[in-house]
């Protein structure tokens, strides 16, 4: 059992895909957590992030039980990850560990970009959630300030905006709804809903 999860930065994918993964009984793997990883290593030893030789080598070494998702979630890592998406060769070698996760039993539940349309082609379930990027931004101000650091809601789209820009433009497997993913906008719904709409898609997924 394979359930892919694609979306936009800040959509509550990752939030869906932990919540799905425990009800169903599966495995998760949060994707982006791969790219930062790759980048952090790469921003520790300031070396540049185009630097596709080097951060191979770092790729082909990655422990996923070793990533620590408080210690990759800042802004910084964050964009250092899109930045290094953009790399062809590692991403094929991602995407080769990614499957690995997914195809180990009992299955699990994936999200990151590029589940649906590249990862896991043939997923039992593929979900795009999505959300307003105003929605987004505030969503994730609200998530930096109860954690007690700043955060000013203009840049936080900005920065969200610029994001999507990239992630979907780049050539290499751009974000982008599979033509067999259901699609869930959660723009007006809360992280509940989501949830109750989520386990419903799945369901209904199972039994057809
Ligand atoms: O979901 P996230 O913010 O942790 O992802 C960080 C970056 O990693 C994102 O901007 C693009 C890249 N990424 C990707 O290209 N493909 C994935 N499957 C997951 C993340």
């Amino acid at each position: 059992m394979i359930i892919a999860i694609d979306g936009p930065a800040a959509s509550g994918k990752g939030t869906l895909a932990r919540r799905l993964a425990t009800h169903f009984g599966l495995r998760h793997l949060d994707t982006g957590l791969t790219y930062r990883a790759v980048a952090a290593a790469l921003l520790a030893k300031g070396l540049p992030l185009g630097d596709e030789a080097v951060a191979l080598d770092i790729a082909r070494n990655l422990d996923l039980a070793q990533m620590d998702k408080t210690v990759l979630s800042s802004h910084e890592i964050g964009e250092a990850a899109s930045r290094i998406a953009v790399l062809g060769g590692l991403r094929s070698e991602l995407v080769r560990i990614q499957r690995g996760f997914a195809e180990t039993p009992p299955g699990a539940v994936l999200d990151g970009r590029d589940i649906g349309t590249v990862v896991c082609p043939k997923a039992d379930v593929k979900m795009f959630v999505t959300a307003s990027a105003e929605a987004r931004a505030l969503r994730r101000t609200d998530e930096m300030i109860s954690k007690g650091n700043a955060a000013d809601y203009a840049s936080v789209l900005d920065d969200l905006k610029r994001r999507d820009e990239r992630d979907s433009q780049r050539t290499v497997a751009p974000l982008r709804k599979a033509d067999d993913a259901h699609l869930l906008d959660t723009t007006e719904m809360d992280i509940e809903s989501a949830f109750k709409a989520a386990v419903d898609i799945v369901e209904r997924a199972m039994h057809s």
